[in-house]
């Protein structure tokens, strides 16, 4: 087990949202239509992943992305900072029979130690926001490790792509746009707490570390101002 410097990051804490509550978990799992069974379907599809592959999934939650890559044949390294989201994950698995293709890992971006031969594919989404700029770098340097050459990091997440000058009146136009009442989705309470306590970042930063990091970025789709995804090669 490598062990850390003092200075280094402690990335099992949980950053905002607290995941290890299991009515978050819960409510994660009804809320959140990015990562729907449909759309995870779709991306494993984009990404071409096949029987026989191995894929890491930074930040697998509860898990529906991991399912999906499993179903189409790949073993899946699902990794998360929450043990609620891993056992949420598993029980999810084991309904849809592919749990003997999905190995859970108690661990983070900054922590998880990939001993098995490198994987074709690593995805995260919705993630990485957990980490402050800095780390996110040490994170990108620690997935390109983890990767095949050649192979494909995806990376979606929030992301800022208005100017910095307008950040008052966007943050405010995006929270008053997404936000749902109480037990319909997101609340306006959760976008604050997303926007005061975690750390989304611009895209022309997330572009320089991915290149800085070794990737070629194949596709940067900036979805709306305040969401974009990234396809990038090693
Ligand atoms: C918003 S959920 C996204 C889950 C899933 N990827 C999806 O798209 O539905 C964020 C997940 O990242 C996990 N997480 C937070 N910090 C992390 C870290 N440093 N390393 C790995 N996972 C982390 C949380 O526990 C949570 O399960």
């Amino acid at each position: 087990m490598t062990t850390h410097p003092p200075w280094y990051y402690n990335d099992v804490q949980q950053v905002g949202t607290d995941f290890e509550d299991v009515t978050q978990v819960e409510a994660y799992d009804r809320n959140q239509p990015s990562s729907s069974a449909e759309k995870s379907q779709k991306l494993v599809t984009q990404l071409g992943i096949l029987e026989g592959q191995s894929i890491i999934d930074f930040g697998c939650g509860t898990g529906t992305f991991a399912i999906q890559a499993a179903i189409a044949g790949a073993h899946v390294y699902a990794i998360d900072v929450s043990h609620s989201m891993l056992t949420f994950s598993q029980q999810k698995a084991q309904l849809a029979n592919v749990s003997s293709r999905i190995e859970l890992h108690h661990s983070g971006f900054l922590t998880y130690e990939h001993t098995a031969a490198p994987v074709d594919v690593i995805v995260t989404q919705a993630a990485l926001h957990h980490l402050p700029d800095f780390w996110k770098m040490a994170a990108f340097l620690r997935i390109a490790n983890m990767l095949k050459p050649d192979g494909i990091f995806y990376l979606w997440d929030t992301v800022f792509s208005f100017h910095p000058t307008e950040y008052q009146t966007r943050i405010n136009e995006w929270i008053q746009r997404v936000a749902k009442p109480p037990c319909e989705g997101w609340t306006t309470d959760d976008f604050e707490t997303h926007v005061r306590e975690e750390y989304t970042t611009f895209g022309w930063i997330l572009e320089r570390m991915l290149t800085d990091a070794g990737f070629t970025i194949e596709m940067a789709n900036y979805v709306t101002p305040e969401y974009a995804e990234y396809v990038c090669r090693k």
